[in-house]
Parts: structure tokens; sequence; C-alpha cells
């Protein structure tokens, strides 16, 4: 039990921690084409408006939401398309866009504003709203709690559906008066699923746009799990043991480092071999994504929590018991203790968009979650499948505008 119980735990961990290994081993490759000089290493002290938004020639608000549980989560909004100016009188619709795990905001902001969502939504007339969530680096503030105690770390899935995502909501639902459209990517993907099945945001929620969409993991393909879960198993205990799950951290690095080692690992690949191949990234904004410490943490908890949904193959809540004696409780007994999809309200506009070669959101994964959706209304459910794309390409892509983003613009007018 205790080793295939942590299989799960470990293999999901990997999956994300193995990014934080490609910085390190393009600095020791010498088939690195890149030339480091070229590349600008900015430290982003001054916030993602000043770093990524305005030297592009759009208006960019720096805003501050507190949630009930004490977080200052990090806003920022884009009011307008580049070449408007403030035209009073029309009220634009907005977007909230929620990146997913390991990630934050700065992740949408890789491509040129041409490429980018963000941008190209504001110029395609809507008032753009970008997430940061908690513990990420311009969400690291609470009322009362540093994030240097352990305290500060002390969440999951769970708050961020409870707390993170409903503190957005308001704060722009108030602010603007009206519905509000969604975008989330990975697990921004599932705190949207999981709130609306909660019938949660569904008061305020226009419509939403699900990129790689997360309901289940356990098709997730990944080459390094076996080996990870019978060499490393102390390894990912002593993980546990840390609140702040951080990959930029030398503790996650040295555990990476070591599953590397390990035979029949090969690490030179890892981008594609953990998200998947991705077909249109563009391998300079990959190489500004992983050499300059872009990968935020999140927290241990919530790695676990996703590991027990990985493990137990249902959107379980968090399961407190110690990782070693989790035990998947009924579904049916414990009602409770799930988030059903088929609460979700059937008539709420939903668009998903995923990729035949995504290794995280695995066909085989999004077709149940299609499945537990098919009371929705038929005019509601929007489903778009890309074959060549994996996980990444939903947000970095070259093509994404032409293939995704301009099918969620026209998504969106028509609601
Ligand atoms: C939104 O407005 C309601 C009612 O006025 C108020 O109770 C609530 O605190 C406001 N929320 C935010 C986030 O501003
Ligand atoms: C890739 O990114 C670099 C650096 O941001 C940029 O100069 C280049 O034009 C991009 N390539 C494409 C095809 O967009
Ligand atoms: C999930 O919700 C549906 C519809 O409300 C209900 O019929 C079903 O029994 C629920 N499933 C569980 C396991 O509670």
């Amino acid at each position: 039990m205790g080793l295939l119980g942590l299989w799960g735990f470990v293999v999901f961990i990997l999956c994300f921690l193995v990014l934080a290994y490609v910085p390190l081993q393009t600095h020791a490759s010498s088939r690195s084409s890149i030339n480091r000089k070229n590349l600008v290493v900015e430290p982003l002290v001054k916030g993602l408006c000043a770093s990524m938004v305005i030297g592009h020639g759009y208006k960019c608000q720096e805003l501050e939401v507190t949630t009930k549980d004490g977080y200052i989560l990090s806003l920022q909004r884009i009011p307008e398309g580049r070449r408007e100016s403030g035209g009073i009188g029309t009220k634009k619709q907005s977007v909230i866009i929620q990146h997913g795990v390991m990630v934050d905001g700065m992740i949408w902001f890789m491509n040129s504003p041409e490429q980018n969502l963000p941008m190209i939504l504001a110029d395609s007339g809507f008032d753009v709203w970008i997430v940061n969530s908690r513990g990420t680096r311009y969400s690291r503030r609470h009322t009362f709690l540093d994030p240097s105690n352990d305290e500060f770390w002390n969440w999951c899935l769970d708050d961020l559906v409870a707390y993170d995502l409903p503190a957005v909501f308001d704060f722009v639902y108030n602010l603007t008066g009206q519905k509000i459209h969604y975008v989330g990517h990975s697990l921004g993907t599932l705190m949207a699923l999981t709130s609306f099945s909660e019938r949660q945001l569904v008061h305020q929620v226009k419509s939403a746009a699900l990129l790689s969409p997360v309901a289940f993991l356990s098709h997730m393909k990944t080459a390094l799990g076996v080996i990870a879960a019978r060499s490393l198993l102390s390894e990912a205990l002593t993980l546990l043991r840390v609140a702040e799950f951080d990959p930029r951290g030398l503790l996650v690095k040295g555990y990476v480092r070591s599953v590397c080692a390990s035979p029949g690992v090969d690490c030179s690949d890892m981008m594609s071999a953990m998200t998947g191949p991705n077909c249109c990234l563009n391998s300079s904004a990959v190489d500004q994504l992983l050499l300059h410490d872009n990968l935020q943490p999140t927290s241990t908890k919530n790695m676990v929590h996703l590991a027990q949904i990985v493990r137990y193959g249902v959107l379980a809540k968090y399961n407190h018991l110690e990782p070693q004696n989790m035990m998947k409780i009924p579904e049916n007994i414990f009602p409770q203790s799930y988030y059903n999809l088929s609460n979700i309200p059937h008539d709420l506009p939903l668009f998903l968009s995923y990729g035949g070669q995504d290794a995280l959101s695995d066909v085989a994964d999004v077709q149940n979650l299609i499945d537990r959706l098919k009371s929705h209304d038929v005019d509601k459910l929007n489903v778009q499948y890309i074959k060549d794309y994996a996980h990444a390409d939903h947000i970095m892509a070259l093509n994404a505008k032409d293939i995704v983003y301009n099918a969620i613009v026209t998504f969106f007018k028509h609601q």
C-alpha cells in the first residue's frame, strides 16, 4: 500500500519538478543553441504591468484583492486595446484570466502582443484582468502571515476555489456590475470546474473558456513515473515536510537531479516528456520561462491534493489523512468529499480546447470530463480538439491566435 499509494504522488510531482530541472540541464549542455547574451535578465520587481505590458503601448493597472482568508493577491487590468484612447460610453465585457500551477500571470505574456491572449483580448474590445494565485511572486502577502511561516502555505485547491476565485470575481463584478467571461489554463480550468460544480461564481460568470482542461488525471503519461516511484520514496516524504513547494529551491532541484541520474531517464527532452511534445513554441520564450527562475512556488499541500486526485481517479476534496494511509473513500457514500461535475449548471456556456499530444491533460481524461458533461445543453458546450497541441501550446504556441484565441473571441462575443 505504501509504495502503491505514493506512486501517483511521485509521478505527479515529477511532472512539474522536471520542468525545474530543464534550466540546469540547459546550462550544462553544449548543444544549447541559444545565445544567452541576447536574453535580457530583468528582475520583475516592478510588477507585471511595468515589466510585460506598458512597454507594448497598453494601459495597465496594478490592483490588489484580499481574500476572505487574508491573502493579498495581485491583479492586473488591461482596460482597453492598444489603439484605443479611453473611449467613454461603450461598456466593455470583462475577462478574468487564471493561470495554472507553478507559473503566474506572466505566463500569458511570453509571446508578442500579436500572439498572446491578454493583449489579443484587449485589442478585441475586452477589459482584461490577470490573476496571480497565492504564493506566486506578486501574491506573497497576507494580512498577518509571512511566506517564511509554514502556516502561509497551509492551503490547496479547495482554498483556491473557496477564497481566491471568489475574491477576484467579487472585486471585478463589484467594479463593473456585469457578468464576466473567464479563461483558465490547466489548474485554472480545474479551479473553475470545481467552483461551478459547487455552484460558486455561477451568478457572476457569463461563460468560460477552458484550455488544456484538467478534471481527471488518471491517464497522465510520464516517462519517469515508475523509476521515480521505486527510487524516490524517501525524497518524496521529505518534500512533504516542507510547506512551500518551490521549483527554484535547492531541495526540489536536487530531487529532480537525482531522478535524472537514474538509468533509463533522459532529461535532455524533459519539457516534451512531461507536458507532451508541444508543436509550436518559440524556443526563446521557453528559455525565458525556464532559464530565469520564472517558475513559481505553490504549496506542498496543493501538490499533495493534486496527487490525491491523480491517485483516486476522481475529483476528491483534500484528504487530511497522512499520504501513506490515504485510501479512496467511496464517492456515493461521502458525496460531500467530492466535486460533482454533474452539478455544473447545464446552461453555462463552456468552451473547451484540448490537444492530442498533451501529456498532462491526456485525451482520455478530457474525454472523461466531456462525458461527465453529457447532460450539458448541447448549444452551450463548444469543444475544440487540436491534434498537434500539447499542454504548453495552449498558452505559448506561436499559432495559438489563429487556432485558439480567435475562436475564444468569437465564442465570448456570441454570449
Ligand atoms: C462587493 O459589494 C458587496 C455589496 O456592496 C460588498 O458586500 C462586498 O464586500 C464587495 N466585495 C468586494 C470584493 O469589493
Ligand atoms: C520568438 O521570440 C523572440 C524573442 O522574444 C522574438 O524576437 C521572435 O520574433 C519570436 N519568434 C517568432 C517566430 O515569433
Ligand atoms: C452528482 O450529481 C448528480 C446530479 O445532481 C446526481 O444525480 C449524482 O447522484 C451525483 N453523484 C454523486 C456521486 O453524488
